[in-house]
């Protein structure tokens, strides 16, 4: 039986400024995406059933038409008409619903690991059409590029050719915090807006990393800890510890710092009270 695995990363958003709220619901973003080395592991096999299934060993992962990669997999095979039953089995190792885009990343690659399986042919353009039907996020995952530039709800990438590799801790509470749940009681404050991800986009090309730390930033924030007040510690702790930058990544409730360095990253990891939080070390993917 046909079988094919595939690592799925997470990402940052280094910079994530909202626009304006659409007429649609949407909102229109500004974002700087940062894909990283924490990845899932997911194997597709074929099966003659038929049917679309999910394995997962998470308890937080949707078993069933809930599931983005569930999605992906249908909308292909619903498209193309395909007869072949597919398993999805996926190893969970970014937290759920946590800002990291786990989800939309499995998405992603399901639908490029059934392009090349299926030979359907599609162009990176289509596939991204295809993804952004999914969701804001899963296009980003489509492009084989560090750091993008997202616009529009986030579905809108230009790759950025950008060599900087970043050591991250990235600090995740044991809490699942919905992206709608989030947009939902944003207070949008339009005016004086900085544009920061011109700001930023200077210090990462030329690799200045005080400035890149002093420049990260997320409109989300402020409706995040409307949500969880106590958040506001994690920023704290890491700066305690010795971070030179801290934010939030996407809608929450991850916190993610800069690391001087790798061993920088590790020792920052080591000085953080891991209770009530998972913490990684992550670097640019
Ligand atoms: O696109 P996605 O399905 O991931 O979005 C989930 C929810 O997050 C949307 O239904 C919307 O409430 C909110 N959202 C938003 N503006 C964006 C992206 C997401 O309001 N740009």
């Amino acid at each position: 039986m046909h079988r094919l695995t595939v690592l799925s990363p997470a990402k940052l958003n280094l910079v994530l400024d909202v626009l304006a709220k659409r007429p649609d619901g949407y909102h229109e973003l500004r974002t700087i995406f940062e894909r990283i080395s924490l990845s899932d592991r997911i194997t597709l096999t074929g099966n003659k059933s038929g049917k679309i299934s999910i394995q997962c060993a998470h308890p937080h992962v949707p078993r069933g038409p809930g599931n983005l990669a569930y999605k992906a997999a249908k909308l292909l095979s619903d498209e193309f008409s395909i007869r072949e039953g597919l398993d999805i089995n996926i190893i969970k190792n970014i937290p759920v619903a946590a800002g990291l885009a786990g989800g939309s990343s499995n998405a992603a690659a399901v639908l490029s690991g059934l392009n090349q399986w299926w030979q359907l042919g599609l162009s990176h353009a289509q596939l991204a059409g295809y993804a952004a039907r999914l969701g804001s996020d899963v296009p980003f995952f489509l492009y084989n590029s560090s750091f993008a530039l997202g616009t529009g709800r986030g579905e809108q990438i230009k790759p950025l050719d950008i060599k900087a590799k970043l050591w991250h801790v990235l600090v995740t509470p044991k809490v699942k915090m919905y992206t709608s749940d989030v947009f939902a009681r944003l207070k949008l404050n339009l005016t004086n807006k900085k544009d920061n991800v011109n700001i930023l986009l200077p210090f990462l090309r030329n690799g200045d990393l005080k400035g890149l730390a002093g420049a990260l930033s997320n409109d989300l924030e402020p409706a995040i800890l409307s949500l969880r007040p106590d958040f506001i510690h994690l920023k704290k702790k890491l700066l305690d510890a010795g971070a030179i930058g801290v934010c939030f990544s996407g809608s929450g409730p991850s916190v993610f710092a800069c690391g001087q360095s790798q061993k920088h990253a590790y020792s920052l990891r080591a000085r953080f009270d891991r209770r009530y939080t998972q913490v990684f070390v992550v670097s640019t993917l």
